[in-house]
């Protein structure tokens, strides 16, 4: 397929590039260079490079204003960025013919549904969005318009969770229910590409060893878990001086993407404790 990927300068659009360009004809967009653009070019005004396109058979738009612009940047920014863009991009794959069209989306959204009352939050594609910031609701309404699309092409929304650099034991940790590497999310990101049916939303984190059930006892005292569901992790995380968080708040549950998309995240704790990150933790 020809695939358009927006912000293929950034994180999540150069990785998506990079795994999609084995198999697809692959056209990096974004607003500045990079080894992974082969347009410089804002999406929100496709006019102005659409001659340069050709036939698309794919989008991927991964670009957008995200949760570090909340308070550098205008509401109107983000809605510009996250929700217009998001449209005409919509616009373009439907006159261009397109089959498939999917949102990097994030599960931020979810907002004030992730506070706990006192239990973890388990957090899969039932629990309602209740988005707290203006990065959560854009791209909650970049999802809904990708949503209505659905009659004209596949359209799908990956509610991503966390994979920026960040100190090395909170992406470990991380990555048991809250976070994930940047290779399995280009990986989800590629699965997308090959589904059809109606317009589908899915979680996309690390493979989580909780349970629903587990979640009273993760907001009260976390490494009883922990000890129970990864049996002598607390110790090999404890060699590196990774000490194990007291409360766990939320439990991302990609379920629904394994069953649906065949996705199975491969780069978790262990690949942590090997030294193998993708993106690494800050220095
Ligand atoms: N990084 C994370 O932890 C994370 C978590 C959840 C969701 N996401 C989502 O992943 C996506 C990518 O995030 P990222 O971490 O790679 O961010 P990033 O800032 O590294 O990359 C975004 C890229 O989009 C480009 N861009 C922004 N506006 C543009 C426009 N109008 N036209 C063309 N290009 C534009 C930027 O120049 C940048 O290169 C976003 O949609 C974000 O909501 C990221």
């Amino acid at each position: 397929m020809r695939v358009l990927v927006t912000g293929a300068a950034g994180l999540i659009g150069s990785g998506v590039v990079a795994r999609l360009a084995a198999r697809h004809d692959v056209i990096g967009l974004d607003l500045r260079p990079g080894t992974q653009v082969s347009i410089v070019g804002d999406c929100h005004d496709v006019a102005e490079w659409r001659h340069r396109l050709g036939t698309i058979d794919a989008i991927v738009h991964t670009a957008a204003l995200h949760a570090p612009h909340v308070g550098s940047r205008s509401d109107a920014d983000f809605h510009r960025t996250n929700v217009k863009a998001t449209a005409r991009l919509l616009d373009l794959a439907v006159d261009s013919g397109a089959g498939h069209f999917v949102l990097t989306s994030t599960t931020s959204l979810y907002g004030h549904a992730l506070e706990p009352d006192g239990v973890s939050v388990w957090v899969d594609e039932r629990l309602d969005p209740e988005p707290r910031d203006i990065y959560d609701q854009t791209k909650f309404d970049g999802e809904r318009l990708v949503a209505s699309a659905g009659g004209k092409m596949t359209v799908t929304s990956l509610r991503m969770s966390r994979c920026f650099p960040e100190p090395a034991p909170d992406m470990a940790w991380y990555r048991l229910y809250r976070g994930i590497d940047r290779r399995d999310v280009a990986e989800a990101h590629a699965l997308a590409l090959e589904r059809s049916g109606p317009p589908a939303t899915y979680v996309i984190s690390g493979a989580t060893p909780f349970r629903r059930d587990d979640c009273e006892e993760l907001a009260r005292e976390a490494s009883a878990v922990i000890k129970r569901r990864c049996p002598g992790l607390i110790e090999r995380m404890a060699r590196k001086g990774w000490q194990p968080p007291n409360s766990i708040d939320r439990i991302y549950d990609g379920g629904l993407a394994a069953r649906e998309l065949g996705f199975i995240p491969r780069h978790g704790v262990d690949s942590c404790l090997a030294g193998d990150w993708d993106p690494p933790p800050p220095q």
